[in-house]
């Protein structure tokens, strides 16, 4: 399917979803995250997908939501339209992996988005930043919530307060991205990541991304019970006798998602 605002490739059994907004630093405007959240649901659905990228530019991933777009609005139109809400948390339902590969700029949205990614590998120019107080609001898709549960109150009160930058090297100790790669082998550390993960068994790749998600949503009490339980039903599995027989004869497991 062909769209305006961003570019699919699928290669691998991996699919790029690249926004391309580059007059806009690719700002997520309406037509962005309905064609991103298409694309999303489409690659969900696509047997030959098992992990899914999202990347921008060198320059931006995406500064923020669309602010000429956003303006002019008043509380009664984003309310109505209940601006960046299920259209855009539709990303949080799909069941591959969605890696986030950053360069450039993740700021207010674009950083929101990276984090609703299942985890963010870093080019060393990122930056990210919650900058909305700069514009008179505060941010909307996860800003104060994902972000303060990810770095921690006092890092994400100085990110929204001040609305500073954060650059890769602060950004990986803070543990917001797992790796920092060098601007240049961006792409291709991502697809080699998402490479690895294709070569699992996908009934235990969808389990792991269902059970670290739960940690957000419960107790630990609550996580472990999940996370036992999960365990236990991966005993009925081919993949689970496939991949200790493999261990046990010294060679490589051959999973079958089954
Ligand atoms: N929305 C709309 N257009 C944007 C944009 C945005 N968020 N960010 C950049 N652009 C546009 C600029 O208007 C400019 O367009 P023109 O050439 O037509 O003027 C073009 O992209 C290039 O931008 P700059 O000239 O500003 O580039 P720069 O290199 O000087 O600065 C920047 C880069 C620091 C990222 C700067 O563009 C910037 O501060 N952008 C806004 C960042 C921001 O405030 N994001 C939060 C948005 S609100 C939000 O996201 C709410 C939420 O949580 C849901």
């Amino acid at each position: 399917m062909a769209y305006e605002t961003i570019i699919v490739e699928i290669e691998d059994d991996i699919a790029l979803i690249r926004l391309n907004r580059p007059e806009a630093l690719n700002a997520l405007n309406g037509t962005l995250i309905n064609e991103l959240s298409s694309a999303l649901t489409e690659a969900d659905h696509n047997d030959k997908v098992r992990c899914i990228i999202i990347t921008g530019s060198e320059k931006a991933f995406a500064a923020g939501a669309d602010i000429k777009e956003m303006s002019q609005k008043s509380y009664v139109d984003v309310y109505t339209e209940d601006l960046f809400g299920a259209q855009i948390e539709a990303i949080t339902r799909v069941r591959k992996p969605i890696i986030a590969a950053v360069s450039g700029y993740a700021l207010g949205g674009g950083c929101e988005l990276a984090m609703m990614c299942d985890f963010i590998i870093a080019a060393e120019n990122a930056k990210f930043g919650q900058p909305e107080i700069n514009l008179g609001v505060v941010a909307g898709i996860g800003g104060t919530q994902r972000l303060t549960r990810i770095i921690g109150k006092s890092k994400a009160m100085d990110m929204n307060l001040t609305g500073r930058f954060m650059d890769a090297a602060e950004a990986e100790r803070a543990g917001l991205v797992s790796r920092v790669v060098p601007t240049a082998k961006l792409i291709p550390e991502a697809m080699a990541a998402a490479r690895k993960i294709a070569e699992k068994s996908q009934i235990a790749v969808r389990t792991v991304k269902e059970a670290v998600n739960r940690s957000y949503e419960t107790t630990l009490r609550e996580g472990l019970l999940f996370e036992r339980r999960a365990f236990h039903a991966l005993f009925a599995t081919e993949d689970q006798k496939e991949g200790m027989a493999a261990f046990l004869e010294k060679r490589e497991a051959q999973f079958r998602d089954r």
